[in-house]
Order: structure tokens, then C-alpha cells, then sequence
């Protein structure tokens, strides 16, 4: 498969023209050497207002192009993309036609730092973004071992790209793991909770990369403020879930109650 034939369908449309060959220059583009992941859901992703988001991220430097789309899932996109210095940056597109806001709402409802809000699922997507982006910033300002976030614009997110020419890095999921990994993610959320005041809410094996300089921990579009009436539960599912895996995995961990008690101590 070429990637170009990745975006056929958008070449057809006119006013995506211009905007498509900036975006996407024949010239430049790379491809990771697996191939891009998915075509079915480009268009789906790239409607106008995304196009126009990533063109105009192209007019601020925060992006000079974009090679293609790694991974599609049911509510976001991964984009490979490189700054103008040459560095890879992903693109993580939030899509606006698939939004499930009930799903989210716990998650927002309730967190002191978003109490104004505008009605609407594009709204809801682009306030989604946001929160990524500044429950990141809150992390990175504390320390914490997470993808460094760079820019917000509506529903496009960009952060440091964490791999290598287009591959993400493995997550724990797809790698072996060790007692030094799981005490590293008991220490990430011990941290989390006592130095940047948030609940990741949304941690497995699937949101924490494994790189040679550590864990890197990612998604973060869930993460609520520790005064958010449900960071105890959240608090409590995230030691579950770790420590479920790691036991899985054939590790001695301890219960999960304990390191509870003890994060919060
Ligand atoms: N900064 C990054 N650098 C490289 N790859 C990334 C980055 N952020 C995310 N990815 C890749 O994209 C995938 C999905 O990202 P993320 O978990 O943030 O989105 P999501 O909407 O929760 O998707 P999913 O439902 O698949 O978990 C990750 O599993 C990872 O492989
Ligand atoms: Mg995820």
C-alpha cells in the first residue's frame, strides 16, 4: 500500500487541495517501515476543520508537515508529524464524530478547574483536548515522567513523539515486565496524586510507554483534579489495575488496599 493512496479520497475534493499538499507533501513525507496503520479512517479524521487546524499549526511552526496517520482508534488519531527544526511530534486528533460525551462526563463534571461549559459535542471534544493537554502540563511542571505536551488547538493535540520514525514506543502491554516497572508506576502515581494533585483515571498496561530512560505515562484526557468528587475511586482503580497486571504477569505485588492507604497517608 503507498501512502499515498492513504488519503485518495480527500484529493477528489477541491477545496482540500491546497491545504492537502502543505499538509501532506508529497516530496517530504516518510513512512514508518511497517506502513501506515489505517486508510479506512482519514477521512473520517481529516474533515475541513481538522485540515484547517493542522494548516494553520503549519502557519504558527509548531508543525512544518505531516507524513501520515500510525494508529486510528475509536475516539482519536495518532499522527506522525516533524517541527521545523526536524523533530518527529505526534498529533494525537481527537474525533468529533464519534465523541461519546456520557463516557466523559464523570470526568469533567466535578473537576474544580472546568466549571464553565460550553454545550455541544464539538465543544465537549475541544474541551477534551484542553484537559490533555493541561493535566499534562500540570504533570510535566512537577516532574513527572509523561509525554511533554506541546500545543492545543480544537481538537488537534501535539506532543512529543515518543518512538522512532513513526513507531510508537512499546507499551507495558507489549512488553515483558519487571519488579523495578511496577515499582516505578506505584511511585508515578504516588507523585501524581501528592506533587501534581491528579487521578490519571484511565491507567493499564495500554497508557504507560516502556522506554530505555523509564516509564513514560500517556492519555491523560482523563485525569481529574484529587478534589474531584471521584479521585478516591479513580485513585483506587488505577492501584487496581496495575497491580492486577503485574500479578498477572507473574509478579509479587502488594495489595493494592495497602498501597492505597499508603498514597493517601
Ligand atoms: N506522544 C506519543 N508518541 C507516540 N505515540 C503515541 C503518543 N501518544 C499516543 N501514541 C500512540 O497512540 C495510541 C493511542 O493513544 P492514546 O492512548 O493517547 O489515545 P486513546 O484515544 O486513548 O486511544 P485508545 O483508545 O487506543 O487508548 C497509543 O497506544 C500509542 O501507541
Ligand atoms: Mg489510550
Amino acid at each position: 500500500m503507498s501512502t499515498d493512496d492513504d488519503f485518495s479520497g480527500l484529493e477528489n475534493i477541491q477545496d482540500y487541495d491546497s491545504q492537502f499538499s502543505k499538509i501532506f507533501p508529497k516530496q517530504k513525507r516518510r513512512k514508518p517501515q511497517d506502513g501506515f496503520k489505517n486508510d479506512k479512517v482519514v477521512n473520517q479524521v481529516l474533515d475541513k476543520s481538522t485540515m484547517l487546524t493542522m494548516y494553520q499549526m503549519i502557519n504558527s511552526k509548531i508543525i512544518a508537515y505531516v507524513n501520515g496517520i500510525v494508529k486510528a482508534g475509536k475516539e482519536s488519531a495518532l499522527f506522525w508529524a516533524v517541527d521545523p527544526q526536524g523533530k518527529d511530534v505526534a498529533l494525537k486528533v481527537f474525533l468529533t464524530s464519534t465523541s461519546n460525551f456520557k463516557k466523559r462526563a464523570p470526568y469533567i463534571l466535578g473537576d474544580p478547574r472546568f466549571t464553565h461549559l460550553k454545550k455541544g459535542t464539538r465543544n465537549m471534544v475541544y474541551l477534551w483536548a484542553q484537559k490533555e493537554f493541561k493535566n499534562l502540563k500540570q504533570c510535566t511542571r512537577h516532574g513527572l515522567p509523561v509525554v511533554k505536551p506541546i500545543y492545543v488547538s480544537k481538537n488537534v493535540l501535539a506532543l512529543e513523539f515518543v518512538g522512532k520514525e513513526g513507531v510508537p514506543a512499546t507499551t507495558l502491554h507489549e512488553t515483558d515486565v519487571d519488579e523495578n516497572d511496577y515499582n516505578q508506576i506505584i511511585g508515578i502515581i504516588r507523585d501524581l496524586y501528592k506533587k501534581a494533585k491528579l487521578v490519571h483515571g484511565d491507567l493499564s498496561e495500554y497508557n504507560v510507554f516502556k522506554t530505555q530512560s523509564g516509564l513514560v505515562v500517556f492519555d491523560f484526557g482523563s485525569a481529574v483534579d484529587t478534589m474531584h468528587p471521584n479521585a478516591q475511586n479513580f485513585l483506587e482503580r488505577d492501584i487496581k489495575n496495575m497491580s492486577y497486571f503485574f500479578a498477572k504477569r507473574g509478579l509479587t505485588v502488594e495489595n493494592p488496599v495497602d498501597v492505597l492507604a499508603k498514597i493517601q497517608s
